[in-house]
C-alpha cells in the first residue's frame, strides 16, 4: 500500500477546508444558480437560430458561474478572462515536459498579470468590511485547522490564482466537445431530451471520448519504478496522457463508443487520479449537468452550422476556438 507523505496530507486538508465547500463537495448548493445563468445566456440568443456555441454560451457560463461562487462582480469578468489567458500561457504556448516558455513570453504573461493580485487584495477587503455568501468571505474568515489560524491575503490570492487556471477553460472545453458529440450522432439530442436521467451518463462519457485535459505534467517519481515493463528512474518527470488513458481498450469496453449505459462511468481520468485529483471536479460536473439540462428543455434540435473551420487551441487542451451551431427553439 501507498502511504500518503505529509505535503500529500497537507494538501488534502487544504481541499477538504478551503475549496471542497465551494466547489467540490459542496458545489450542488450551487445548482439553482448555475440554472439561472444557463437560462440568461440563452435568452441572448435563442431566437437567431445559429450562433457560435463558444463565445454565446460554453465560455460565458462558467466565466459567469466563477465569479458568482467567488463574488466577484460580473463587469469584472473580462479582467478575469485576461488574467486566465495570462495563467495558461505556458500550457497553451509551452514547450516539452514541464510546458518552458521564453523569456519574452515570461515577461509578456508577468506584465498580462498586473493588478491580479491588487485586484484580489481590493475584494479581500470589500468581503471583509460586508461578508457575503461567497467563497470569498469563507475564505477571509475561515479558521484553517491545518496551520491553526486564519489566511492571509496572499494565501488566499493564492487559492484564487488556482482556481482561475482549473476553472475558467477546462469546462468551456467539456462543453463544446459534448456539443460536437451531439451534432455527430444523430438522435442522441432526441434520447436525452425524452430521458434526462441520461444527462450525468452522457457528460461523463463526453469527458471520457474527448477529455478536455489531455495530458498534464504533474508527477514526479519519488522512487524507481517499472510502467509497463519500462524502468523509470526516481526523480523522472510523467507527462499523463488522461486523453490516452481514457480510451484504452484494456480498460474500456469498446472505447471508443459513447455508451450510456456504460458500467463504472467516472472511472475515467478526465480529471486526473489520487491526492491531487482536480478539486473543482464537482463543481464542473454540476455545471456541465445543468447545462445539459437546460439546453435540452430550451432547444429541440442542434447541429452544425456554416463556417466551421475546426481550428484547435494549442497546447495542452482539446478544444475548438468557435462551434457554429444551427438550432431549432423547443
Ligand atoms: C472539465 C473540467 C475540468 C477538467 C477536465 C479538469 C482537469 C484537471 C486536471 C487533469 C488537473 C490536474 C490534477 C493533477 O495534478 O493530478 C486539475 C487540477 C486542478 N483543477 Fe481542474 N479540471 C476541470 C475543472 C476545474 C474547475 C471547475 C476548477 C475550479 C473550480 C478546477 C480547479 C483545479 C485546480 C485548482 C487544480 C490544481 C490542483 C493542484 O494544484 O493540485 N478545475 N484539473
Amino acid at each position: 500500500m501507498v502511504s500518503l507523505r505529509p505535503t500529500q496530507e497537507l494538501y488534502i486538508k487544504h481541499r477538504k477546508e478551503l475549496t471542497d465547500p465551494w466547489v467540490g463537495t459542496g458545489a450542488m448548493r450551487h445548482r439553482e444558480m448555475i440554472a439561472q445563468l444557463c437560462n440568461d445566456l440563452i435568452d441572448e440568443w435563442i431566437d437567431e437560430g445559429e450562433i457560435d456555441f463558444i463565445s454565446r454560451f460554453a465560455r460565458p457560463l462558467p466565466q459567469r458561474v466563477f465569479a458568482k461562487v467567488l463574488g466577484f462582480p460580473f463587469e469584472d469578468i473580462p479582467l478575469l478572462e485576461a488574467w486566465g489567458n495570462a495563467v495558461v500561457i505556458p500550457f497553451v504556448h509551452g514547450t516539452g515536459l514541464k510546458h518552458e516558455i521564453t523569456p519574452d513570453q515570461t515577461k509578456d504573461m508577468i506584465s498580462r498579470l498586473a493588478g491580479f493580485q491588487e485586484y484580489v487584495y481590493e475584494q479581500v477587503r470589500i468581503k471583509r468590511a460586508n461578508p457575503q455568501d461567497d467563497m470569498i468571505s469563507f475564505l477571509c474568515d475561515v479558521h484553517y485547522q491545518a496551520l491553526d489560524r486564519k489566511l492571509t491575503d496572499l494565501e488566499i490570492a493564492g487559492v484564487v490564482y488556482a482556481m482561475i487556471i482549473g476553472a475558467l477553460e477546462t469546462t468551456q472545453y467539456a462543453l463544446e466537445e459534448q456539443a460536437q458529440l451531439l451534432c455527430e450522432r444523430p438522435g442522441l439530442f432526441e434520447v436525452l431530451r425524452n430521458d434526462r436521467s441520461k444527462v450525468r451518463a452522457f457528460t461523463e462519457e463526453g469527458m471520457r471520448l474527448r477529455s478536455p485535459t489531455h495530458g498534464l505534467s504533474t508527477r514526479m517519481t519519488s522512487q524507481d519504478e517499472v510502467f509497463q515493463g519500462v524502468h523509470v528512474p526516481a526523480g523522472s518527470l510523467l507527462h499523463l496522457r488522461f486523453a490516452a488513458a481514457n480510451v484504452d481498450p484494456e480498460e474500456f469496453e469498446c472505447p471508443f463508443d459513447l455508451d450510456l449505459e456504460r458500467e463504472g462511468l467516472t472511472r475515467h481520468v478526465a480529471f486526473s487520479a489520487g491526492p491531487r485529483v482536480c478539486p473543482g471536479a464537482n463543481l464542473s460536473r454540476v455545471e456541465q449537468q445543468v447545462a445539459w439540462s437546460v439546453l435540452l428543455d430550451r432547444l429541440s434540435h442542434i447541429e452544425y452550422g456554416e463556417g466551421n473551420n475546426w481550428m484547435h487551441q494549442p497546447g495542452i487542451m482539446l478544444g475548438t476556438l468557435k462551434l457554429n451551431l444551427k438550432f431549432n427553439k423547443a
